[in-house]
């Protein structure tokens, strides 16, 4: 149940000054950051990330998005931080996505949600993998 998560601020939430709220609502939950960093990242990295995705209307303005500007993409560790990290985070859309999560107190529109975080445990490890890369053959003793 110890687990590591992956977590993107989204270029809206850094451009809106979100990252300290962010930070400091996963900090105060009891997760441990283990890993950030402020980058801008290529259109070819953005389809991978979400390649799962790439039949979606929504694909390429998705890609867009986040190219559109630097992200920060970090990682959080604590028991249970993947389930836990995404009710903090609240539902994709922000219009179901409950106060008090992030998507419910700071976000609209669901092109638009500030922050991603990992669905899973599997999809955790990829995206730990893919954004992390100089951990790349054991993420959890790598980000110690
Ligand atoms: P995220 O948690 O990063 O996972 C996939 C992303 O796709 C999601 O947040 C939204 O940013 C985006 N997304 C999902 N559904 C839609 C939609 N209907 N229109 C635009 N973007 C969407």
């Amino acid at each position: 149940e110890m687990e590591q998560t992956f977590i993107m601020i989204k270029p809206d939430g850094v451009q809106r000054g979100l990252v300290g709220e962010i930070i400091s609502r996963f900090e105060k939950k009891g997760f441990y950051l283990k890993g950030l960093k402020l980058i801008n990242v290529e259109r070819s990295f953005a389809e991978k990330h979400y390649a799962d995705l790439s039949a979606k209307p929504f694909f390429n303005g998705l890609v867009e998005y986040i190219i559109s500007g630097p992200v920060i993409a970090m990682v959080w560790q604590g028991k249970n931080v993947v389930i836990t990290g995404r009710k903090i985070i609240g539902a994709t859309n922000p219009a179901e996505s409950a106060p008090g999560t992030i998507r419910g107190d700071f976000a609209i529109d669901i092109g638009r949600n500030v922050i991603h975080g990992s669905d899973s445990v599997e999809s955790a490890r990829k995206e730990i993998a893919l954004w992390f890369p100089e951990c790349p053959f054991n993420w959890q003793s790598c980000l110690h």
